[in-house]
C-alpha cells in the first residue's frame, strides 16, 4: 500500500475530518478478517479482466454489499480537474464535483484519504443522499497523479475508522495495480 494514500492533513481552522495515522491504527480481528477476505474476493473478481468500467462496477458492488451500515459506495473519476461520477451502488448521485469541492474534491486535491465522522460539520459537503451522516473518501493514484476517488457513505455518525481507511486503501491499490498490469 502507498503510505501516501493514508497520509492525512487536518484542515487548519476546523478539525472536521479525522486524522489517519498508520502507526496508531486500532484493529479489530473481525475487520482485519473482513478486509483480508475482500482482498481475496477482489483479486478473484479481477482475474483476467481489464475492462475499467466492469472492474470498478464490481468493486463498488463488492464493497457496498460487504460493508455493514453503508448506503452508497462508488467512484468519481478525474477528467480535466472535475470528478465525474463512475460506477457505484446506492441512490443516484451528483454527476460532477469540481476539484477541491465537497469531501471528494477535498480528498482528490489534498491527495489524501479523508474520514468525515459527521458530514453535516464538513464545510461544503455535497449531500447526494440525505441519509448519509458519515463518509470516507480514498483517492486513487497512478504514481503521484490522482485518477479519481472511491467514496463510501454511511447513515451512521463516525461509521469509518482508521482500519477502514487502511483496508479500503489496500483494496483500491489492488484495483489500480491490476488495471495498470502491475499484478501479473
Ligand atoms: N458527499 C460527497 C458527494 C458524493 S456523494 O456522497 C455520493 C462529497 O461531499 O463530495
Amino acid at each position: 500500500m502507498s503510505s501516501k494514500a493514508v497520509k492525512k492533513k487536518v484542515p487548519a481552522k476546523k478539525a472536521v475530518t479525522k486524522s489517519v495515522k498508520k502507526t496508531a491504527i486500532k484493529r479489530t480481528p473481525a475487520k482485519t478478517e473482513m478486509y483480508a477476505s475482500l482482498v481475496l474476493q477482489l483479486r478473484s473478481l479481477l482475474k483476467g479482466e481489464y475492462d475499467f468500467i466492469a472492474n470498478t462496477a464490481n468493486f463498488s458492488a463488492l464493497i457496498y454489499n460487504a460493508l455493514p451500515d453503508v448506503n452508497w459506495a462508488g467512484f468519481y473519476i478525474l477528467h480535466d480537474d472535475v470528478l465525474v461520477l463512475g460506477p457505484f451502488q446506492g441512490k443516484p448521485a451528483c454527476v460532477r464535483i469540481p476539484m477541491g469541492k465537497g469531501v471528494c474534491g477535498f480528498a482528490a486535491k489534498q491527495c489524501e484519504t479523508v474520514i468525515v465522522p459527521n458530514v453535516h460539520e464538513f464545510p461544503g459537503h455535497i449531500a447526494c443522499d440525505s441519509a448519509s451522516n458519515s463518509e470516507i473518501v480514498i483517492p486513487l493514484f497512478d504514481g503521484e497523479r490522482v485518477l479519481g476517488v472511491f467514496d463510501v457513505d454511511s447513515p451512521t455518525l463516525k461509521r469509518f475508522d482508521d482500519q477502514d481507511a487502511e483496508g479500503l486503501n489496500e483494496l483500491v491499490t489492488v484495483l489500480v495495480a491490476h488495471e495498470e498490469g502491475l499484478d501479473e
